[in-house]
């Protein structure tokens, strides 16, 4: 296993928890804090039985996005050389097993790319998501153009990219960033519930349903509904999915073997 600096890494049963821990600064993601993400990725995808990943901040913030502290004195080769960008976000977004993000606080910039990159948002109703990278002299660099758009519309996009502002939890289950709102005293509790659901079931169903659900933003209709009729074709491979039938038919609870 890893050792971290800025993040808290633990297991809890079959979910696996990843807790962004700068309070000082709001969570802010260095390269060091997204670094660290992508080992405890690492290390949660390669243990067997973690079957879902629960990626949180505190309850001021998720993550009040890139440590500009950090980023202020980079020139364009200093960021083009890092790959900045790719360093901890596409391994969040390439994580094979299920992923939520727990949001409580200001999920801004990064913090709100961040959030996207998991598969289900749970906010607290104190969260607040934004892209106000306009109001630094930049834009958004992992996903902030990209995912926004793609989850909640062009014109709330735009709305938020241009003009820096916040949107509150009520906003963004209106426009489908989020699957549900929940009292901020519940966060934890109402986001490890729906993990450990998600990791008692099937854990290569659940890869399989992700991968599916993930195709229907990258390719036409059509192309999607073909992998989806593969990897559904190919669950029939799986023992869990003929238990999972059989314990329907016999009125009992399934035990998955995750194979
Ligand atoms: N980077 C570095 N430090 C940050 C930070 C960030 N993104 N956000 C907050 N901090 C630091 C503050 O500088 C402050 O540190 P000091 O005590 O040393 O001054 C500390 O965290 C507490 O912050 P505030 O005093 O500002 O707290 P607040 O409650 O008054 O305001 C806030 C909270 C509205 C979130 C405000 O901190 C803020 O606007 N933060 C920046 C948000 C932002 O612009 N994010 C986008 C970053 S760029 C990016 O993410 C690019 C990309 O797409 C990859």
């Amino acid at each position: 296993m890893s050792t971290f600096e800025h993040i808290i890494v633990e297991s809890q049963g079959a979910v696996g928890l990843i807790k962004l821990n700068r309070p000082k600064m709001l969570n802010a993601l260095s390269f060091g804090v997204f670094r660290e993400i992508a080992a405890a990725i690492d290390d949660l995808e390669a243990d067997d039985k973690i079957g879902c990943i629960v990626l949180t901040g505190s309850e001021k913030a998720f993550a009040a996005g890139a440590d500009i502290k950090e980023m202020q004195p980079k020139t364009f080769i200093d960021m083009f050389s890092s790959d900045f960008t790719a360093i901890g976000g596409d391994r969040v977004a390439n994580c094979r097993k299920p992923t939520i993000a727990a949001v409580s606080g200001y999920a801004l910039g990064g913090g709100c790319e961040l959030a996207m990159m998991c598969d289900i948002i749970i906010a607290a109703d104190t969260a607040k998501f934004g892209q106000p990278e306009i109001t630094l002299g930049t834009i958004p660099g992992i996903g902030g153009t990209q995912r926004l758009t793609r989850a909640i519309g062009k014109s709330k996009a735009m709305d938020l990219c241009l003009t820096g502002r916040m949107m509150d939890a009520a906003e963004a289950e209106r426009s489908g960033l989020v699957s549900r709102v929940v009292p901020a005293d519940k966060l934890m509790e109402e986001a490890l519930a729906a993990a450990e659901k998600i990791a008692a079931m099937s854990h290569p169903a659940a890869a399989m349903a992700k991968e599916a659900i993930n195709r229907a933003f990258e390719t036409p209709l059509s192309e999607g509904m073909n992998v989806e009729r593969n990897l559904f074709h190919s669950t029939f491979a799986l023992e869990d999915r003929s238990e999972g039938m059989a314990a329907f038919i016999e009125k009992r609870k399934p035990v998955n073997k995750n194979r």
